[in-house]
């Protein structure tokens, strides 16, 4: 049974298959408009969510599926009355042909996938893992600069629980000579964990204290928001704040992306800037998640 549960899951091949679907699909809208129209997805959003529940609604739709949603299923399904999640994939894999869940839990998705009843496509895994959302940050990188190999990468904001983060530097160490430079608040700062791994891979992370010691010529910087929902206490606003006099220090070519949304990070004054890329990112995002699911229920 085919899943998206991980980062870990891909290869540098396997990138390649779903960003050429990615491109066939928006290329070829019309071929693929009934795809999946003897299907029906299910969408479980325990967290709250614009762009990855709308988009993959709407990528179902697109390929003629049909859905069944719920929003707020922390709330409005049997899990608020105790039922695991386990047994909620095992009835919906009556109802349904593929399950797109996002939950607090960082295993939500492998518990999910245990079940072997159904594919599951992986929407937020609390603070661990965020992979669609990896993939259309990669597609953006790579339909913006033409290849991965070589990127300079900062990444910025919340690099403690900011899932999204987690997901694409994993997906970027399996290219060559790339280099990544964090810069956020001390009590946000990159898990060990996710700098050994990045070592293991040849990557030496950089720790950047200010915008004057990341590189001039960066090829993208990846800002992101403190997931203040994931911490108790006050650790104060981010610091560090691309507007428009910080942007114009960096090269015309880099190009500035965030998963959304954003709070105070990224100034709105760089919107009409042609590196803010952050709108366009999200849009690849449904050719991507389009792409996902035709994998995933076998009709690539
Ligand atoms: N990037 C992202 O996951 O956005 P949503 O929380 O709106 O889905």
């Amino acid at each position: 049974m085919k899943h998206v549960l991980s980062s870990d899951q891909y290869t540098r091949e396997s990138l390649e298959e779903v960003f050429a679907l990615a491109d066939k699909v928006r290329t070829h809208q019309e071929e693929y408009k009934n795809k999946l129209e003897d299907k029906i997805i299910a969408i479980m959003f325990y967290e709250p969510s614009t762009r990855t529940r709308l988009s993959f609604e709407t990528a179902a739709l697109k390929l003629g599926a049909k859905i069944i949603t719920t929003e707020n299923a922390g709330e409005f399904s049997s899990a608020a009355k105790g039922e695991t999640i386990q047994d909620t994939v095992n009835v919906i894999s009556g109802y349904a042909d593929a399950l797109v869940i996002r939950h607090k839990s960082v295993t939500s998705a492998i518990d999910a996938a245990s079940v072997e009843k159904m594919p599951i496509l992986n929407a937020g895994a609390g603070k661990g893992e965020h992979p669609t959302q990896a993939l259309l940050d990669l597609y953006t990188i790579k339909r913006k600069r033409g290849k991965i190999d070589g990127a300079k990468v900062a990444i910025l904001g919340d690099l403690l629980y900011g899932r999204t983060i987690h997901s694409l530097i994993k997906l970027l160490s399996l290219y060559d000579n790339i280099e990544i430079y964090g810069l956020s608040k001390d009590v946000f700062a990159l898990p060990q964990e996710y700098i050994d791994m990045l070592k293991s891979r040849g990557i030496e992370y950089k720790k950047c204290n200010s915008f004057d010691e990341l590189p001039k010529d960066l090829d993208v910087i990846y800002h992101t928001r403190i997931q203040a929902e994931r911490f108790e206490g006050d650790f104060g606003k981010e610091e560090f704040i691309i507007n428009k006099k910080v942007l114009d220090t960096f090269s015309s070519n880099t190009i500035l992306m965030h998963p959304l949304p954003r709070v105070i990070e990224i100034s709105t004054d760089v919107d009409d800037d042609p590196r803010a890329c952050y709108f366009e990112q999200a849009h690849n995002g449904l050719y991507v998640r389009m792409a996902l699911l035709l994998q995933v229920l076998d009709r690539a």
